[in-house]
C-alpha cells in the first residue's frame, strides 16, 4: 500500500466518495454535486501549502488477501480514471504508481471550541466497494507510523458517529484510546460522536 498527496487531479475519487449515500450515511448525507470540487480544492491545497497531510490510498495487489477476497480485481481496474478505479495513476511527470485508489486518509490541524484549543484531527473514508477488506486498518497504521516519526501531530484526535460501527472497531483496532461520547460537527452538521485520542509522542 501507498499513501500519495491527493491533488486537483482526484475529482473522481471525491466525487465516488462525497457523492454515495452508501459512503455517506454516517455523516449527514451526499454532498450535493457541485460542492464536491471546492471540497476537493481545499483539500489539495491543504496538502500542498503543508497545513495537514491529505493521502489518497493506493492499494496494491500484495494488500489484498485473495484467499479472503477473491482475485485481485486486475479486470475491474484497467480502464479506471482515479475516482471508478485505476490500476495505474500518473501522478505528476515522473511518477508512476501501479495500484488502486481506494480512498483517502488525512490529519490537519482543527479547532476544540469546549476547549478553545488547536487540536490534531485525523480522518479516514474507503470506497463502498473495497470496504470490509483490511484497507483502512492498514492505511490507519501506515499514517500513525508516519505521524510518530514526524514528531509534528502529538495526540491526535478522533471523532466518529456513534453509529459508524466500522469507524469505531477501527480506532479500536489501531490503537485509538476511547474518551467520551460527545457531538461532532460535519459540514454544519451537528451527529452524535465518541471522540478517541492516539498519542503520536509514544514510540512504544
Ligand atoms: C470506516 C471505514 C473507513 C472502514 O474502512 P474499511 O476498509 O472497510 O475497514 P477495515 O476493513 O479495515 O475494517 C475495520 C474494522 O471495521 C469492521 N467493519 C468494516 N466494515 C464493517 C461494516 N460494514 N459493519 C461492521 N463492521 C465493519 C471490520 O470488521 C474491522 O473490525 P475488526 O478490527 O473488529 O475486524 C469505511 O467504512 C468508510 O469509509 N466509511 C464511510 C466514510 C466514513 O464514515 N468515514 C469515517 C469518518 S469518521
Amino acid at each position: 500500500m501507498k499513501l500519495i498527496p491527493v491533488t486537483l487531479g482526484d475529482l473522481a475519487l471525491y466525487e465516488a466518495m462525497f457523492g454515495d449515500e452508501e459512503y455517506m450515511k454516517d455523516l449527514g448525507g451526499v454532498q450535493p454535486a457541485e460542492k464536491i470540487p471546492g471540497i476537493l480544492e481545499r483539500q489539495a491545497r491543504c496538502m500542498s501549502s503543508d497545513k495537514g497531510w491529505v493521502f489518497k490510498i493506493i492499494a496494491e495487489s500484495n494488500d489484498w488477501n485473495s484467499e479472503t477476497y477473491g482475485p485481485f480485481p486486475n479486470d475491474d481496474c484497467s480502464s479506471w480514471d482515479i475516482g471508478s478505479g485505476e490500476k495505474v495513476g500518473e501522478l505528476d511527470s515522473t511518477t508512476i504508481v501501479s495500484g488502486i485508489p481506494v480512498g483517502t486518509v488525512c490529519i490537519w490541524t482543527g479547532y476544540d471550541e469546549k476547549r478553545d484549543v488547536e487540536i490534531s484531527e485525523i480522518g479516514w473514508g474507503i470506497l463502498v466497494k473495497f470496504q470490509g477488506k483490511g484497507f483502512a486498518t492498514l492505511a490507519l497504521k501506515i499514517l500513525l507510523e508516519k505521524a510518530k516519526d514526524s514528531g509534528r501531530w502529538g495526540v491526535i484526535h478522533a471523532m466518529t458517529n456513534v453509529h459508524n460501527v466500522a469507524s469505531n472497531k477501527l480506532c479500536r483496532r489501531v490503537g485509538f484510546s476511547f474518551i467520551e461520547e460527545t457531538e461532532m460537527e460535519y459540514d454544519g452538521r451537528m451527529l452524535p460522536a465518541n471522540l478517541y485520542t492516539f498519542d503520536s509522542t509514544n514510540k512504544e
